[in-house]
């Protein structure tokens, strides 16, 4: 056990592991499940390193009870997973497949009979083909189809899973999928970018209603993947490319959801690219959140630029610190980030859905895996949400990504996030050193629940 000094988290907060269906399950033609739009792009050659797909991944869809068990092991007491809509509703409309949703239906007994409180995505990426092919997320006809998945789910699930999130982090879905092409379904169009995101929302929004008649008791929620950014300089000038760059990531999401509106700065700086609304829609996607899910990986920073976006990312600092992916280790970025939603917004209560880190991992000869550097960055995370915490935000629960190794999407198998180590060869699971170190943080902190007087 660590004696490091134990950051104090509220009576009730819940330590969570998460994964996403794509990424771990495997098991794609099993049980009626049919093409997602990741399994058409993961085929198609040169869009994902080494040529990787999901068509085994962790195996998770026939390893799920071990997976549970090793859960419980840790002392996990949440887990967020995905539900994969081409497992339920194969061609994204029409008939539900009952087997489908099963395999959700024993899971999520599977986690309430070891203690562990279910928390479920329904959209993390894998789109059914069929939905693409009719025009995909930029078309505003999936916006029916989306709640009528959501309906299907919601109803078999019901309030045994605690909380609901109906997309997770639709930046991602819309620009990385529809305007750099670096995610399914691969298209590099700015217009259809922001199109894809006023249905992400609206979708979000047709679905919340649904989802509450069905599961009144649990909660609803939407999952952001957000980035504090930062001025290069003092310059006005970098602290307006600062703000935009801003708008582009976040206030997009943020402003429709919890104001009702688009932000105007960037709805003018889009010009002829801003998305077709119709009237209603921005009620609609305004809808009252339970929770928002909170996604912190990075931060950036932004200077003014003569080129035609008008602003450029700055590296980070030679001598900064950065994971596997590139990305700058900046623990302050997830305080900052927090304060300033709750400065900015009136908001539900938060949860952290997603943190963690890439590394290259290395096994021992001993068998163990020692990534005393994702154990840093974890502890260093940790240690900044209790400081936002403990200045005023409301924040009920963390996720560490990931529970395993898994299909880190176009980069493939060759980027680690998990806790667990995963052998692709045989699938075993080996706890890393970053696993032992979780299990412990929650064993201190029930302990430290337990002994606060109430
Ligand atoms: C997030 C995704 C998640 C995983 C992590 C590293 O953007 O939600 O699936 O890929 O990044």
């Amino acid at each position: 056990m660590s004696t490091d000094p134990l950051p104090t988290f509220p009576p009730g907060f819940r330590w969570g592991v998460a994964t996403a269906s794509y990424q771990i399950e495997g098991a794609v033609a099993e049980d009626g499940r049919k093409p997602s739009i990741w399994d058409t792009f993961a085929a198609t050659p040169g869009k994902v390193a080494n040529g990787d797909t999901g068509a085994v991944a962790c195996d998770h869809y026939h390893r799920w009870e071990d997976d549970l068990d090793l859960m419980q092991r840790l002392g996990v007491q949440a887990y967020r997973f995905s539900v994969a809509w081409p497992r339920v509703i194969p061609d994204g409309t029409g008939a539900v497949n009952a087997r489908g949703l099963d395999f959700y239906d024993r899971l999520v007994d599977g986690l309430l009979a070891r203690g562990i409180e279910p928390y479920a995505t329904l959209y993390h990426w894998d789109l059914p083909q069929p939905l693409q092919d009719a025009g995909g997320w930029p078309w505003r006809g999936i916006v029916e189809p989306f709640a009528a998945y959501a309906d299907a789910v919601t109803r078999r699930l019901g309030d045994r899973v605690r909380g609901y999130a109906t997309l997770n982090e639709p930046w991602c879905s819309a620009h990385l999928g529809y305007d750099f092409g670096e995610h399914a379904p691969g298209l590099r169009d700015r217009a259809l970018a922001l199109q894809a995101s006023h249905h992400l929302l609206l979708a979000h929004g047709a679905a919340l209603p649904v989802m509450r008649e069905n599961a009144p008791d649990a909660h609803h929620g939407v999952v952001l993947n957000l980035y504090p950014t930062y001025p290069a300089s003092d310059a006005p000038e970098d602290a307006a490319a600062a703000r935009r760059f801003d708008g582009f990531f976040n206030r997009w999401y943020l402003e429709p959801l919890l104001l009702g509106r688009y932000p105007a700065d960037l709805w003018a700086a889009y010009g002829a690219d801003a998305p077709a609304v119709e009237d209603g829609d921005l009620g609609a996607i305004a809808r009252p959140l339970d929770f928002l899910g909170v996604n912190y990986y990075s931060r950036f920073t932004v200077a003014a630029d003569p080129g035609p976006q008008g602003l450029t990312p700055v590296p980070p600092p030679p001598d900064a610190e950065r994971t596997e992916m590139g990305w700058e280790v900046y623990p302050q970025g997830l305080t900052d980030l927090l304060l300033r939603l709750e400065r900015d917004y009136d908001l539900p209560p938060l949860f952290i859905t997603e943190n963690g880190a890439a590394y290259p991992d290395v096994m021992g000869a001993d068998g163990r895996v020692e990534d005393a550097d994702r154990v840093r960055f974890l502890e260093r995370h940790v240690g900044a949400l209790a400081d936002a915490i403990a200045r005023g935000v409301d924040v009920r629960g963390y996720f560490a990504w990931s529970l395993l190794d898994n299909f880190e999407w176009s980069h493939g198998y060759g980027k680690r996030f998990g806790l667990v180590h995963v052998d692709y060869g045989t699938q075993a699971r080996t706890p890393k050193r970053s696993a032992l170190w979780y299990a412990d943080l929650i064993a201190r902190q029930r302990a430290a629940a337990t002994d606060t007087p109430s």
